[in-house]
């Protein structure tokens, strides 16, 4: 009995509490829908135009039971990428979040909605906020001068409203597209912005400066220097490695080129300069046009000038010794360069017919005939002989781009010597470019020679 009595009182329990369990159960369902139950739902469309963008609207306010959700739903309407990125990001930290191309926030609030309706109501119908922008929405300034903001007009319920919070990544020294944003917060419950676009612009054009004369002269047949030039910009600084030119001089036909030099800054101004070159005609280019030609002992003087190239020989006996007067010169040019710490040692002069015979038949062996001819002179043919030319320096082809080289090619004519086989003129002279190669003349015909930009074939017009 006593045991039937106990299993009785255990179901009963158990009853008492599954019935306890359904109660709690249904009364949360209640107490949720009850929560739930909308009390009033409202939307409203409204259209914000302000300065640079547009805002299409839509907020719902939804109350239900001691409770208000107020949904912002945001589509911007800017082409402006600038404007429009400042205003997302401005909203995002408002705590909108980008929903399939508007920006929508959900606030939940203790409390029916009726308040938050009102307010809203109140500032979107009765113009209660008036917040404009004053001067232009999109504006333009010179880098590095001062910018001058316009501000705005804000006024709440016709008071001016001064807590106005400016903020802008305005940089006046660098070209580029800034903004400045303005906002108001009213009660920490409605935000107004309006955005201000800077454009900070270089429109100034670079300037070229041409060393040397804008106008001009070269020999027929002659070399073009370029004196050199600089560019400066305003902005971007020297820039005289973009400087593009364009010269179509051609120095075997006579007459008038231009040559332009072009430079464009890094915010695309473009400067132009021409030079004026004239190529004169072929008969004033060189000082001797009836050479006068003289042949003793079967040497060959031209206008009183022992002459050797690929065509004019020397005899195989003549045999005169390095030349003093040349060699004279050549220690006192050494001397002066010395001076300024430059070094030209003697590499190479007066060399005989059978030394110069080695020495092409050595180059042949190694280069073959045809490559020595560049720039190695058959026996009988080699200015060598003559004792009038030094090799100084260095033979080496790096020698070209050494201060010594630049030196003897400014200043050699000054001791009465010439660069017998200069740059570029191969095809008169028959040699490749020799720097380091000087020969006597005397200081007069050396300084013309040089001062012309020409080489002894063309002073004498020998061809
Ligand atoms: N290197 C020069 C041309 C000579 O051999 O005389
Ligand atoms: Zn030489």
């Amino acid at each position: 009995m006593m045991v039937i009595k106990g299993k009785k009182y255990r179901l009963k329990i158990f009853n008492f509490i599954i019935f306890i369990v359904l109660l709690i159960f249904i009364f949360y369902i209640l107490g949720r829908l009850i929560f739930m139950l909308p009390l009033f739902n409202k939307t409203y469309n409204y259209f914000l135009k302000k300065g640079n963008y547009e805002i299409d609207e839509i907020t719902t306010f939804k109350s239900s039971f001691l409770k208000c959700e107020i949904k912002e739903a945001y589509k911007i309407k800017v082409n402006d990428s600038f404007i429009k990125d400042a205003l997302t990001n401005d909203l995002i930290k408002d705590g909108f979040k980008n929903k399939s191309n508007k920006l929508v926030r959900i606030t939940k609030k203790i409390g029916t909605c009726k308040k938050y309706k009102l307010n809203y109501e109140k500032i979107h119908k009765n113009k209660y906020v008036i917040f404009n922008l004053n001067g232009k929405s999109d504006d333009k300034i010179e880098f590095g001068s001062a910018y001058n903001d316009e501000y705005v007009t804000s006024k709440v319920n016709n008071k001016e409203y001064k807590k106005v919070k400016v903020s802008s990544n305005l940089n006046i020294n660098e070209v580029g597209v800034y903004i400045i944003s303005y906002t108001i917060n009213i009660n920490n419950n409605y935000s107004e912005r309006l955005y201000r676009k800077v454009s900070v612009v270089d429109n100034e054009a670079p300037v070229i400066l041409l060393n040397g004369d804008e106008e001009m002269e070269v020999d027929y047949a002659g070399i073009y220097k370029e004196p050199g030039f600089v560019a400066k910009d305003n902005y971007d600084g020297v820039i005289t490695n973009k400087v593009k030119i364009k010269n179509e001089i051609n120095t075997k036909k006579a007459g008038v080129y231009k040559i332009t030099y072009k430079v464009s800054d890094s915010s695309n101004n473009v400067t132009i300069v021409k030079r004026k070159v004239i190529v004169k005609e072929k008969s004033n280019s060189v000082s001797s046009q009836n050479p006068k030609i003289e042949i003793k002992d079967g040497l060959t003087y031209i206008n009183g000038i022992l002459f050797v190239n690929k065509n004019y020989s020397l005899p195989k006996d003549y045999d005169p010794k390095v030349n003093e007067e040349a060699l004279k010169a050549l220690k006192l040019m050494q001397a002066d360069a010395k001076a300024i710490g430059l070094n030209i040692p003697l590499i190479s002069g007066y060399r005989s017919y059978d030394v110069q015979s080695t020495l092409y038949n050595n180059y042949v062996k190694k280069d073959g005939e045809k490559v020595a001819n560049t720039y190695s002179a058959k026996p009988g043919y080699s200015e060598h002989q003559t004792g009038l030319a030094f090799d100084v320096g260095s033979v080496s082809r790096d020698f070209e781009n050494t201060d010594e080289a630049r030196w003897i090619e400014e200043n050699c004519h000054l001791y009465g010597f010439i660069v017998r086989y200069p740059k570029g003129k191969t095809d008169i002279t028959g040699y490749v470019y020799e720097p380091w190669h000087i020969r006597y003349i005397n200081k007069e015909v050396a300084k013309e020679i040089k001062e012309k930009n020409l080489t002894l074939e063309e002073y004498l017009g020998i061809n």
